[in-house]
């Protein structure tokens, strides 16, 4: 399989060249990807943040163990959960799924869907973001693999100080919480990882079938 080949070529890119930019389409697709993210129930309690001003892109480095691919690589994208979930989040789900579907909201299937949901609203803080990690963590393996298969090189980070991310990008105004830090962009013919062997399991040590 193509994709398969594609996940090969892909690797945690350490070094980026700063002058390779993504195209504006590039971007735009890029967006696009996380955006079409499967969540759970299709909640999307994300927010995903391109750092674009340089400054702010320096400031985080301190903040990222020092790892440069924070300024070095065309885009950074910041994936943050929304520090709550609330009975307005849901109704604007339900409206927003039953506009789109050209249904009316007020009925016994959406009420039943609703009375669903806001077992979520009434989870504990730490329920509801642990959730909401767990998403954060497939919109980031949905973007690997969406920027293997454009040749787009990237670096998945946990390697950062999120309270300080949240300071820095002030993100308690906007009650949101950094959980993964991506730098995208494309890698520097000097970077020696791109050179190094892939490191997986054998086959049958990770993979079991049972018949
Ligand atoms: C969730 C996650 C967090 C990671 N954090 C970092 C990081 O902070 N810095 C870094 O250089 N690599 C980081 N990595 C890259 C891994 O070390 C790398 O993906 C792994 O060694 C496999 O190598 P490959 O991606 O080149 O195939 C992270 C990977 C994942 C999936």
């Amino acid at each position: 399989m193509k994709i398969v080949e594609s996940l090969k070529w892909r690797y945690a890119t350490k070094k980026f060249d700063p002058n390779k930019k993504l195209t504006p389409i590039q971007v735009d697709g890029i967006l696009q990807v996380l955006n079409l993210t499967p969540t759970s129930y299709g909640l999307q309690p994300l927010k995903f943040l391109r750092i674009v001003n340089p400054e702010i892109r320096e400031e985080l480095v301190s903040a990222s163990w020092n790892q440069r691919q924070v300024t070095d690589a065309s885009d950074l994208i910041v994936i943050c959960i929304e520090n709550r979930f609330t009975e307005e989040d849901v109704d604007q789900f339900i409206n927003r799924t039953a506009s789109k579907r050209n249904e009316d909201a007020k009925t016994p299937r959406y009420d039943s869907f609703k009375k669903m949901l806001m077992k979520i609203v009434d989870w504990s803080k730490d329920d509801y973001q642990n959730w909401a990690r767990k998403q954060a963590y497939i919109a980031l393996g949905n973007l690997m693999t969406a920027c293997a298969v454009e040749q787009i090189d990237a670096c998945p980070m946990e390697g950062f100080d999120a309270k300080k991310y949240d300071e820095i990008l002030g993100l308690d105004k906007l009650d949101l919480s950094s959980v993964l830090v991506c730098p995208i962009g494309f890698r520097s013919e000097d970077d020696r990882n791109s050179q190094l062997a892939k490191i997986r399991k054998e086959h049958h040590e990770i993979v079991i079938e049972i018949n």
